[in-house]
């Protein structure tokens, strides 16, 4: 796979398209994690440090399409990035002659921040004409939303086309991305372990899938485990399944063995009657769990097997929880591992960590920066490592 960057071409005097993904968590109009926007802050800055002007996109949530929401209005996002001291207007709409001259009267070092794109339903449509549209607001396209790259969405593919080549390249926080995900997919040091917790195996199946034959172990963790215990036969009390996956399971776990990757299953539980942080909890003897109860985290015999693993690897790809983390009482499988995890990077193991619940969990941990990368991707990275084709990525290809 081969794209340009933003190394690649000069932006002195350039109006620039910046597609970000900006999607943060707000509440009463108060950004509770800032982490996607700082992480876009090196392409920007580089861009107005470097002479050009920018028009800058996001989409927030989930809007209807039909117009403004003041719930979805990115306004915080524009407080947020004017209080770091940018030069930063709000654009009147998003496309046609009135933002058109908005974006024209832009001078060097100045940014006009779209609204909501998905204030539009000719984004997730990717509408050609809306896509061209966008494309008149800039002379370059830089694409930075990598959290996005998944969509095939105007803003994130439809529009690249109209960009001369050349002037479409990926911004620094893309190519990190995909500098890391790269070094899990193409030839990682060894041993190569994958992490999977969450709740269900129809989520995880995909990049599962994919890391057979490529891992050298694959870590079960979460609710999923009892998908896979179930249709071994072993009981799971109360615990959560996927009836309807109980074939494909036991499919997975064969498909394993014969691509040579050994599939661990957790050892021993800890159970309780009820996702209640007030519960009376109890540790298995071995994989079964009695009638009455659920399994909520995994034992202390697992977390000694799986740490065993971790100790031993020079890759992991960790993805998905190890059972309820956001209770105290089921958080300890998941934090000593991502502890665990933090300890193999501190040695020199490359850790990545794919986005949703797991980046959760290590901030939790307090392992956040000790850990090599941190995708700001949850359904992007999980695509990637499935081994799909993301269209966002596609679209820089130039080869
Ligand atoms: C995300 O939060 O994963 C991205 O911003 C994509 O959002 P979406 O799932 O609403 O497309």
């Amino acid at each position: 796979m081969s794209f340009r960057t933003l190394r690649d071409i000069d932006v002195k005097g350039h109006r620039v398209f910046l597609r970000a993904d900006l999607n943060v968590p707000i509440q009463a109009g108060t950004i509770t994690d800032t982490t996607r926007i700082r992480e876009t802050l090196p392409t920007l800055h580089h861009l107005l440090d470097g002479g050009a002007s920018v028009v800058l996109c996001s989409h927030l949530g989930r809007p209807k399409g039909t117009g403004f929401e003041a719930e979805f209005s990115l306004a915080p996002v524009a407080e947020w990035l004017k209080a770091q001291g940018l030069d930063l207007k709000l654009a009147s709409g998003l496309v046609g002659p009135a933002v058109e001259a908005e974006a024209a009267a832009l001078r060097p070092g100045q940014v006009l921040l779209l609204e909501n794109i998905r204030f539009d339903k000719g984004e997730t449509k990717n509408d050609p004409a809306f896509a061209k549209a966008l494309a008149r607001l800039a002379d370059t396209y830089v694409d930075d939303a990598f959290g996005s790259a998944h969509r095939a969405h105007a803003s994130v593919s439809g529009m690249v086309a109209d960009f001369p080549p050349g002037r479409a390249v990926a911004g620094f926080l893309m190519e990190k991305e995909l500098t890391a995900l790269g070094r899990i997919m193409d030839h990682p040091a060894r041993p190569l372990l994958a992490i999977m917790g969450g709740s269900k195996v129809s989520d995880k199946i995909g990049i599962i899938r994919h890391f057979f034959g490529k891992a050298d172990a694959i870590l079960i963790g979460g609710a999923m485990t009892f998908t896979f215990l179930k249709a071994m036969g072993v009981p799971i009390g109360n615990s959560r399944c996927e009836e309807d996956k109980l074939e494909l399971a036991n499919e997975l776990r064969g498909e394993a063995a014969a691509a040579g990757t050994r599939l661990l299953l957790p050892l021993d539980h800890l159970v309780a009657a009820a996702v209640d942080a007030d519960a009376e909890c109890d540790i298995t003897q071995d994989q079964a769990v009695p009638d009455g109860k659920m399994g909520l985290d995994i034992g202390p015999e697992t977390v000694a097997a799986y740490t065993e693993e971790i100790r031993k690897a020079k890759t992991i790809l960790w993805n998905g929880p190890m059972g309820v983390f956001e209770l105290e009482p089921f958080a300890s499988g998941t934090l000593t591992l991502a502890e665990e995890m933090a300890d193999a990077a501190d040695h020199g193991a490359f850790v990545l960590v794919g986005g949703g619940d797991s980046v959760t969990a290590a901030a939790k941990a307090g392992v956040t920066q000790r850990l090599g990368h941190i995708s700001t991707g949850g359904g992007a990275s999980l695509e990637f490592l499935s081994g799909m084709e993301l269209p966002g990525v596609a679209a820089l290809q130039t080869t």
